[in-house]
Formats: structure tokens, C-alpha cells, sequence
């Protein structure tokens, strides 16, 4: 954690449930408490409305998981951020490691995204995070770095802006990456982002994720620099969502 910092636990929903699953899972996290942080659900696109009405009056964030650079126009099957802001969304999760493989996003695609989550006043949470094959050359801290560069407006931190490191090969797998290699990670992107960003870097939110789950949430969140959580499979189980809420 960073001090005076106020932890962010965000459950990415990715391309789960039914109209009657994500209700149930939205009531269960709306009906829990979490003193001790900010909570974040990020359903698909066609459930937002559903889940924004689960959440009325509810201290849980809804959040979306991409959105388009363009505000509107030609652009089939895609969604805008005025969009999202329209439905009640207030975050957007964007550079996801499952869209810059399943849809190439590039560093340049992401920050044309964030720039249009900015313009509809949604808080952006940035993904950056290396391969497997980039953390056995040594190379995670720069390919980070280099990412972060390249993915992050310059109106990010003075929008309260979150980054959320996500090593690839983590996501989905069970596998985490020793707490020293988190604590360094999350260092070096802090260190990124004072860099960039002045005075202001030194409060903006770095989210650990992949392969949270209540039983090592306690130890992550602890880490210096671990301002938050994204959590993927684990936050399809409210109660699961909920303990690892606790665990901030
Ligand atoms: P996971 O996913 O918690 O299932 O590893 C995290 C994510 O992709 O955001």
C-alpha cells in the first residue's frame, strides 16, 4: 500500500455470465461492506444496465472493459466512452493483455483510448505487464516501463488515473510472481510515474493483478507500492471478491 493512498479492489468480469447471473453476482458484492477500500465491478458491455441498476445507491464503482478512441461515428460493433458514461459507468479498464492479444492493440491504440475515457470524465485503469518469455530474458522492468510510456495520456494522473500491472503470464493461471518481484515492479512503475508526472505520480493507484485470490490477498495488498487489485476469476464469486476486499 502507499500511504494516505485508499486501495482500489476491481473485479474484471471479462465475457461471463447471463442476464440473471450478473445480477445475482452484483447484489452480492452491493449487499457486502468494505471498509477499508474502494470497489470496482467491470461487466461486459450488454450487462452494464443490468448491473447499474443492481448497484443504485450502492458504494460499488461500475466500470467497462474497452471502449473506443472516437467518441462516435462508423465504427461497427464497438462501444464509445460517452456511451459508457451514459449507462453509469465511471472507470474503463483499457490495454487488458487479452485485448492487445486478441485484438493487437498497440501502446499508441491504448492511449488514443484512455484520451477519449478522459474526454467522458471515466477514470481510465491502465494494464501493463510482460510475457513469460520477457521476465526469463529480464526484461519485464523495461518492457513495463515502456509500455507505460507509451499507453498513458498526459492528462492521466491529474484525472486520478489507474495502473494496473498484470504480468501475462499470470492472468488465469494460478501462478503469481514472488512478492519481491511484485514489490520491485510496482516500485519501478511508481518510480515511472513520478518520472512522468511530477508530485502527482506519487499517489496515483498501481493495481496488482493476476491470479488474486482470497488466500494471498493479504500478502500482496501489503506490498509497498499495491494499491488495489484486478481481479479476474475470483471476482465472479461475490464472497471471494468480497474477502480479498477485506484483505485491503
Ligand atoms: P485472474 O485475471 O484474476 O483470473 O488471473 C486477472 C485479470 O485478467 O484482470
Amino acid at each position: 500500500m502507499t500511504p494516505g493512498v485508499r486501495p482500489l479492489i476491481a473485479g474484471n468480469w471479462k465475457m461471463h455470465g447471463t442476464l440473471a447471473s450478473v445480477r445475482e453476482l452484483a447484489e452480492g458484492v452491493a449487499a457486502g461492506t468494505a471498509p477499508g477500500a474502494d470497489l470496482l465491478v467491470c461487466p461486459a458491455f450488454v450487462h452494464l444496465s443490468p448491473v447499474a441498476a443492481a448497484l443504485q445507491g450502492k458504494a460499488v464503482a461500475l466500470g467497462a472493459q474497452d471502449c473506443h478512441a472516437n467518441p462516435k461515428g462508423a465504427h461497427t460493433g464497438d462501444v464509445s466512452a460517452p456511451m459508457l458514461a451514459d449507462l453509469g459507468a465511471s472507470f474503463v479498464i483499457l490495454g487488458h493483455s487479452e485485448r492487445r492479444a486478441d485484438h493487437g492493440e498497440t501502446d499508441a491504440e491504448v492511449r488514443a483510448k484512455a484520451e477519449a475515457g478522459l474526454a467522458s470524465k471515466l477514470t481510465p485503469v491502465v494494464c501493463v505487464g510482460e510475457s513469460e518469455a520477457q521476465r526469463l530474458a529480464g526484461e519485464a522492468e523495461e518492457v513495463v516501463a515502456g509500455q507505460l510510456t507509451g499507453s498513458l495520456p498526459d492528462g492521466f494522473a491529474a484525472a486520478g488515473g489507474v495502473v494496473a500491472y498484470e504480468p501475462v503470464w499470470a492472468i488465469g493461471t494460478g501462478r503469481t510472481p514472488t512478492e519481491e518481484d511484485i514489490a520491485a515492479m510496482h516500485a519501478r512503475i511508481r518510480a515511472e510515474l513520478e518520472k512522468r508526472f511530477g508530485q502527482a505520480g506519487s499517489t496515483l493507484r498501481i493495481l496488482y493483478g493476476g491470479s488474486v485470490k482470497p488466500g494471498n490477498a493479504k500478502a500482496i495488498l501489503a506490498l509497498p507500492h499495491v494499491d488495489g487489485a484486478l481481479v479476474g476469476g475470483a471476482s465472479l464469486v461475490a464472497a471471494d471478491f468480497l474477502a480479498i476486499a477485506a484483505a485491503a
